[in-house]
């Protein structure tokens, strides 16, 4: 069944983070407002050859509807097998294409962002993934171009497929992470496109609001922000009260420790990390989580550390 993303005006998305977006902070983020979670990129390689492992990333919480599932790859006949892999799971409401990922041993496999390079590729490619999709959506993640803003050159070849909606991460390949974000480019794909545009990059609580108005897109979508700030969905729906920010945290622990049992600890760090940032005595507290590998000593450690900031 077609489930319909843009029932809410201007849905909020959760921006798909290799090693972030996992299922236990989809399931944090579900309770804070968060529209629309895509999974972790899943190479479609991996998923064709080392199903088992991949198909754990296409697990979801019940809370995650629409949950889009996000592939990667280059090759034809195994995109197409993936897609078919995918089909066979339940509750999954579209498949996302990434064609922004800026990593080399990815771009090597003409795969990510090097896709931006071939739109006559990546255009077959996404016809390959629409024709055999039977989950739902289909939709793309790119950037504004490789080297260079080719954002009007991109938009007007997809515009000849039918996609669902496009996510653009208003930087090119060379501008990583850290590029200045082109909002402007992002209207002009919106001024352009056939289908929705959600944009994306740097999008914050503070500038939600000028990034909707300046771009005119059709919804936001939030990544680095969201990490260490799960309740950014409900800051920016005006429905966030300022309840006891070591519950969250807590809870987000717990949620770990179900999905990944003895890992959970290391895993977390890197979200304890984000969390304490800009506390008192936050140096040592990580000093200190770094050495944790005992989920009940991590609860405590956490407990008293965040109850004593009165975060
Ligand atoms: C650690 C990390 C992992 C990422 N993994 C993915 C990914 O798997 N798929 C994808 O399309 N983008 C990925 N991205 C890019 C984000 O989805 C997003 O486009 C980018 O971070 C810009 O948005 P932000 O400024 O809101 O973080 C990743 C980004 C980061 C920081």
């Amino acid at each position: 069944m077609l489930i319909n993303l843009f029932a809410n005006s201007k849905p909020l998305f959760l921006a798909p983070m290799a090693g972030l977006s996992d299922l236990a902070f989809r399931r944090l983020v579900k309770r804070f407002d968060c529209d629309v979670t895509i999974s972790e990129m899943i190479s479609s390689n991996a998923l064709v050859y080392e199903s088992e492992k991949s198909l754990t990333m296409l697990e979801k919480d019940k809370s995650e509807r629409p949950f889009i599932a996000q592939i990667a790859g280059s090759n034809k006949e195994i995109i197409k097998k993936a897609v078919e892999i995918i089909n066979k799971e339940e509750n999954i409401h579209g498949i996302d294409f990434n064609c922004g990922c800026p990593v080399n041993k990815v771009i090597k496999q003409n795969a990510g962002s090097a896709l931006l390079k071939d739109l006559d590729n990546l255009k077959s490619l996404l016809d390959i993934i629409k024709t055999n999709n039977k989950v739902g959506t289909t939709s793309v993640k790119i950037r504004l171009g490789f080297n260079e803003c080719e954002i009007e050159k991109i938009i007007n070849s997809l515009n000849e497929l039918e996609l669902d909606f496009i996510s653009i991460h208003g930087r090119t390949r060379a501008g990583m992470y850290s590029a200045k974000v082109d909002y402007n480019a992002i209207k002009l794909a919106k001024s352009l496109a056939k289908t929705k545009i959600i944009a994306n990059g740097d999008i914050s609580y503070e500038n939600h609001q000028m990034v909707l108005e300046q771009t005119n897109a059709d919804g936001l979508m939030i990544g680095r922000n969201a990490v260490g700030n799960p309740w950014i969905f409900s800051q920016i729906k005006g429905k966030f009260n300022e309840i006891n920010k070591s519950e969250i945290i807590l809870t987000h622990f717990e949620f770990m420790c179900d999905l990944y049992k003895d890992y959970a600890c290391s895993l977390f760090r890197k979200h304890l990390h984000e969390y304490s940032k800009g506390l008192a005595n936050a140096s040592e507290f990580r000093n200190e989580v770094n050495k944790i590998n005992e989920p009940k000593i991590m609860l405590n450690t956490i407990k008293e550390f965040f109850d004593a900031t009165n975060y």
